[in-house]
């Protein structure tokens, strides 16, 4: 078997390739990434000499490398990660969301339609089905609920959801999509809640919550995405959407209050700062059909991996400290300054 993983050198996508080289010893993966400023060759720095995995640095939407890439590879699977994924960016500007997010999963899905690969799988996010009220906790994300988006964000990634469906009812594509909720761990890039707290809370900065911190999120790490990602392309049905997502809901206050705890850092330092805009209240999964079809469950409880996340950044401050060096300093005085 050999599998496609684009923006394998980002978060989720290099989770992924560790996972799969790990529990599928006769899988070859290459990994296709253009390295935008999240993408980092320093994650993968621990399979960059394995036999069975191959880098290719590469545009999505670069049509004609995609296509001989499909042509010499002869991939049986192709799991598409690669995105512009973070909302407040996509706030700032929107075009190269549309761009790799919809574009590059069109160029994807039609060279697999030409090479006819077995299974197009296409990673998506829950933030498709909008948000739900603070006041309902009976309330969840079912698959069959409508799309709507409050970020540009989402509305790329929803786009390209409504393509990837509408490719398998067209050109009877074997096509299935997953839209999971938070995800956390090692390797994310500290612009996201968790690891940007982290990272400020160890030194001492201010930490910067938006609006008043009600906000909630569905928590899962990551290996858990991984793991229901190897189920859906193995057993998941073609043409069907599967929700992925623990029960893990916590309030963004919450989050930031149980970092500073761990870190052995004061409260103080929690700031609250301007709202984004057009801010999601709630997003909690409901996870019944990847469970009841697939017999997937979460591993990890948000306590365990928050810890097992905060020992992660602890132990690999080089890491992160090579990227905040660059410039994410301007990314961040643009983002927070006078915010
Ligand atoms: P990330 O931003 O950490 O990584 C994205 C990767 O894609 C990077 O390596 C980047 O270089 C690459 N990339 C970007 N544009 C590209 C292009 N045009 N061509 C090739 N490669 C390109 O993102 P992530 O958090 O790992 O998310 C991965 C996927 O999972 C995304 O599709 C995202 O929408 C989805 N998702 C993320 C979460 C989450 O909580 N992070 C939750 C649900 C779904
Ligand atoms: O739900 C899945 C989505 O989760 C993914 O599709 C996205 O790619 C991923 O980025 C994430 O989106 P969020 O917007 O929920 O994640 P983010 O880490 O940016 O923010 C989490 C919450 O924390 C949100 O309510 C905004 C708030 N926040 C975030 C940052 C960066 C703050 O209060 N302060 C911050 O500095």
């Amino acid at each position: 078997m050999k599998v496609l993983v684009t923006g394998g050198a980002g978060f989720i996508g290099a989770n992924f390739v560790f996972y799969m080289l790990d529990k599928h010893p006769d899988y070859d993966i290459v990994c296709l990434d253009s390295l935008t400023y999240c993408g980092n060759l320093k994650t993968l720095d621990s399979v960059m000499d394995n036999p069975r995995f191959k880098f290719v640095k590469g545009d999505v939407t670069d049509r004609k490398l995609v296509f001989e890439l499909f042509e010499e590879e002869k991939f049986n699977i192709v799991v598409n990660f690669a995105a512009e994924s973070h909302v407040d960016r996509s706030i700032e500007d929107p075009g190269v969301f549309l761009r790799t997010n919809i574009l590059g999963t069109q160029t994807l899905m039609d060279a697999a339609k030409e090479y006819g690969v077995e299974r197009y799988h296409q990673v998506g996010t829950d933030e498709v089905y909008g948000d739900l009220p603070l006041d309902r906790p009976d309330l969840f994300f079912t698959e069959d609920m409508p799309l709507t988006a409050s970020s540009p964000y989402s509305a790329s990634k929803a786009s390209a959801d409504l393509l990837a469906m509408a490719y398998h009812r067209t050109y009877d594509m074997p096509v299935t999509i997953s839209r999971c909720s938070n995800n956390y761990g090692p390797y994310q890039f500290p612009e996201k809640l968790i690891p940007l707290m982290i990272k400020n809370a160890l030194a001492d900065e201010q930490l910067p919550v938006y609006g008043t911190g009600e906000n909630v999120r569905d928590w899962l790490y990551v290996e858990d995405h991984c793991k229901a990602i190897d189920m859906i392309i193995h057993n998941g049905k073609v043409g069907e959407v599967y929700n992925i997502g623990g029960h893990n809901e916590r309030s963004n206050l919450d989050v930031v209050r149980t970092i500073l705890k761990q870190v052995g850092k004061p409260e103080s330092l929690i700031t609250f700062v301007g709202d984004r805009k057009g801010h999601d209240l709630r997003y909690a999964i409901d996870p019944t059909k990847i469970h009841n079809e697939l017999g997937w469950l979460p591993e990890t409880g948000f306590d365990e991996g928050i810890r097992r996340t905060i020992d992660w950044y602890l132990d690999n401050r080089q890491w992160w400290e090579e990227i905040i060096s660059g410039e994410y300093q301007q990314y961040y005085e643009k983002m927070y300054s006078n915010r």
